[in-house]
């Protein structure tokens, strides 16, 4: 069975001492259980200070984006080797904010990914449908797009290291989530795309989170479909109650 993973995605929320006071809270609130795989992923200014006060507990450290260059002249950039030493074991690649406003490419994106696992990071790696493509019936081939292009010279064992994120973009920040149906079928599809591209093993292994509007009071149901491996939390993260009551709910799917 795959270990469910729940992250917190906090966007271009909380100042240094903010994120430390929401950190602490979470920290606190939560059980030291370690069923499933919980990781925040707070602004680069915030890393440091979060790591501060996670380092000794279960929960893991995540950046929201990364350069593919190991360093030189990119003002404005990080590297993974830089995530890598304040902490992070995890980082987001391809959310669609960064597609959208940023001109993140499915070629940046797959140029960030070998970065990412060249230097033993765990890519959390977005794909999802604008509404339009949806409402043109094109859901599947944007993902088919966006998952090939992602796994492009990616091997077979490194593939199994990666975790997907299944976030219909239209359901991000709108309060309008995927039902449990449209989250399990287009999961489905991505699983059945990963046994093509590499085989039933590989694909039986990358887990795959649902992003989009995940709350306490829908997150049971999307949890326990087959293929939905965890979530990746947007506005929900930021209110460390709503945030483990869906570590919870992701719990007492794994019983
Ligand atoms: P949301 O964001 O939970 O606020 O919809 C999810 C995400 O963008 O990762």
């Amino acid at each position: 069975m795959r270990k469910k993973i729940i992250a917190g995605n906090w966007k271009m929320n909380k100042t240094a001492p903010e994120a430390s006071e929401l950190t602490e809270e979470i920290k606190q609130k939560m059980d030291t259980s370690t069923e499933v795989d919980v990781v925040l992923c707070p602004p680069f200014t915030d890393l440091a200070a979060v790591y501060r006060i996670i380092h000794d507990s279960y929960i893991d450290l995540g950046g929201q984006n990364l350069h593919w260059e190991e360093k030189g002249a990119f003002t404005g950039e990080i590297s993974a080797d830089m995530l890598k030493s304040v902490g992070c074991h995890y980082v987001i690649i391809g959310h669609s904010e960064r597609r959208q406003y940023f001109e993140e490419t499915d070629e940046t994106v797959n140029k960030k990914i070998k970065s990412a696992l060249h230097e033993g990071l765990i890519p959390i790696v977005c794909v999802g449908e604008l509404l339009e493509e949806r409402e043109a019936d094109k859901t599947q081939s944007v993902i088919e797009t966006q998952v090939k292009a992602a796994f492009e010279d990616i091997d077979k064992i490194q593939a199994q290291k990666m975790v997907l994120a299944y976030e219909p973009v239209w359901a991000i920040g709108t309060g309008k989530v995927a039902t449990p149906e449209q989250a399990q079928e287009v999961h489905e599809f991505i699983r059945k795309l990963l046994t093509d591209i590499f085989d039933e093993e590989t694909a039986s292994t990358i887990r795959i989170q649902y992003g989009g509007s995940m709350k306490p009071d829908n997150a049971a149901e999307l949890l326990s479909q087959p293929d939905v491996d965890g979530g990746l939390i947007g506005g929900a993260s930021l209110d460390a109650g709503s945030f483990i009551a869906i570590i919870n709910h992701a719990k007492s799917n794994m019983e």
